[in-house]
């Protein structure tokens, strides 16, 4: 999927060196560009620590002619800054102004350029006393609810809001699917709150036509340990756009959240919005070529073959790593510590307790519920330690209107950690994680997907390309609510290729 509509960068994208795609579009779409165009040029500090912030945007002007490349830059709003995406392209007329993101505790894109060292902490102290204790009104005709994912029926609901309104690419081609089993699993992690599930219901028919969700979990930000809520879902039936739901929603969920004491929150999303604290990029690893053709998400390079593309592809049938398993319910504490030393690695990573570990990480089979996460151990055959952990969920995408295909089931790279990752040997490190990944895919094969995708944080770009992976067209970007922190590295270089050297940043991944 090139352009992607995809507010989440993360529906599938054609590996833009075979589409050669333009890149996408954050879509905010939402009829609000009033800003003059003089408020809309960047001060020249502003823009020289955005364009650090900006690999790829960088790269982009240091092979235009001096004048060419000023002027460029004289004509560019922050969001093109921050975007990276190509000076002609459709970002241009994106986002003037953020109406509602500029009155919320999010750092502002300026905040980079203060010669001041960016001060690590909340933005705003919420007072609890001083928080609302009922939400603000709706439209006219609708109402908020707080949806009961343990009952079968709005656990359904959800899902065919999302399953018809979800993130869809630019052309229509591919929207997500996340199935019930995979809402239950992600929505109802240790300690989750029913209020956090919130919904908006038209009051006549009572259909449910938009959403917004958290999971508590706790972050390590740079070392500091912060409670917050990962949102997601943020979704609203195609009628009701641009109606400025989505700030009501973003407020609703926000004082839900003070009112249990939570002040941050992480969120990602493929649009730029103030401001992010890391952008990663999309990688795609092929597994069923010719189907990926089929539907339209791999292109035929020119040049190249169907048969080609098969063998180049080709995966062999059995892993190779001795000791290779399924991980299993007394593997727990030994993943728990694997992946704790591993995490404490990077800038912004995830401070998982004992349960999560179990909830995320362990597959547990149950009627009638489809499987969500594979994870799988290497168990030292004669220590019979755990020295390497991997693991990978699924999320189909529906494919649009196509005569051949329904879905396109794709395997997102999760968690995963070695022990080699302790030995300071990058060179070591990298011919693990090339073994252990190439397991990965081929225990995805087996598992009848079409496609892996994995971003460039962790240690990703030790083995992305070699193994095959093509670059996407999409980005990811991390936000932190009420939060500030210095820029922490999202694994790509000013190429906007994946670099060993802006590894450690990102380290945690966001369904
Ligand atoms: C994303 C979506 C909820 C936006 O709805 P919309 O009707 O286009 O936008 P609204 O009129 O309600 O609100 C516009 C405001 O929301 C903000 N916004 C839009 N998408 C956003 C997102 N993904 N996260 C946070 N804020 C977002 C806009 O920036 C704008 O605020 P601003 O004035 O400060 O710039 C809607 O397009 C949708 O449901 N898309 C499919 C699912 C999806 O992409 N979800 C987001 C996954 S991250």
């Amino acid at each position: 999927m090139s352009d992607q509509k995809d507010s989440k960068g993360k529906t599938p994208q054609r590996p833009e060196n075979e589409s050669g795609s333009a890149s996408g579009d954050g879509a905010t779409g939402s009829g609000n560009d009033n800003r003059s165009n003089e408020s809309k040029t960047v001060p020249k500090n502003v823009a020289e620590s955005l364009i650090e912030m900006n690999p790829a945007l960088k790269n982009e002007l240091v092979s235009m002619d001096k004048d060419k490349a000023a002027n460029a830059l004289r004509n560019m709003d922050i969001s093109q800054l921050l975007t990276g995406l190509s000076m002609g392209g459709k970002n241009q007329k994106d986002m003037a102004s953020y109406k509602f993101w500029q009155t919320q505790p999010v750092p502002r894109f300026d905040d980079q350029a203060a010669k001041a060292p960016i001060a690590q902490g909340p933005i705003k102290i919420i007072k609890p006393d001083e928080v609302s204790k009922t939400p603000d009104p709706l439209l006219e005709g609708f109402e908020w609810c707080t949806l009961d994912l343990t009952n079968e029926t709005e656990l359904r609901e959800l899902y065919e809001l999302l399953n018809n309104h979800y993130v869809e690419d630019d052309n229509a081609m591919f929207r997500f699917s996340y199935s019930q089993s995979f809402l239950h699993w992600a929505l109802m992690s240790p300690g989750w709150k029913k209020e956090w599930h919130v919904g908006v219901r038209a009051t006549k028919s009572r259909k449910l036509v938009a959403s917004i969700c958290g999971v508590p979990t706790e972050l390590r930000v740079r070392g500091e340990r912060i409670k917050v809520t990962e949102i997601n879902f943020l979704c609203i039936h195609k009628k009701l756009r641009s109606k400025r739901l989505t700030p009501v929603l973003i407020k609703e969920i926000t004082r839900r959240c003070y009112v249990n004491g939570i002040f941050q929150a992480i969120y990602t999303g493929g649009v730029i919005l103030p401001t992010p604290v890391s952008s990663c990029r999309y990688y795609h690893r092929a597994l069923d070529w010719l189907k990926l053709y089929e539907v339209g998400f791999s292109p035929l390079p020119h040049g190249s073959t169907k048969a080609r593309q098969i063998t180049k592809n080709h995966l062999p049938s059995n892993t190779s790593t001795p000791g290779l398993r399924a991980m299993e319910v007394k593997d727990i504490d030994a993943v728990y510590d694997l992946l704790e030393r591993y995490m404490r690695r990077f800038d912004l990573n995830q401070a998982f307790t004992r349960d999560e570990i179990e909830h995320w990480l362990v597959y547990k089979e149950q009627p009638g519920k489809e499987q969500v996460v594979w994870s799988y151990v290497v168990e030292d055959p004669e220590t019979h330690k755990i020295t390497d952990f991997v693991s990978f969920y699924n999320l189909e995408s529906t494919v649009i209107d196509n005569p051949k295909h329904e879905a396109v089931r794709a395997a997102y790279l999760y968690y995963y950690a070695t022990e080699t990752a302790f030995t300071d040997n990058t060179k070591a490190l990298k011919d693990r994680l090339l073994v252990l990944m190439n397991d990965a895919l081929i225990l995805a094969k087996q598992a009848h997907f079409d496609v892996f995708n994995a971003l460039t944080l962790h240690d990703n770009p030790l083995f992305l390309e070699q193994l095959k992976f093509g670059a996407g067209d999409g980005q990811l970007h991390f936000y932190l609510y009420n939060y500030r922190t210095a820029p922490v590295p999202g694994g790509i270089n000013d190429k906007n290729l994946p670099d060993e050297k802006k590894m450690g940043g990102v380290g945690i991944v966001m369904l």
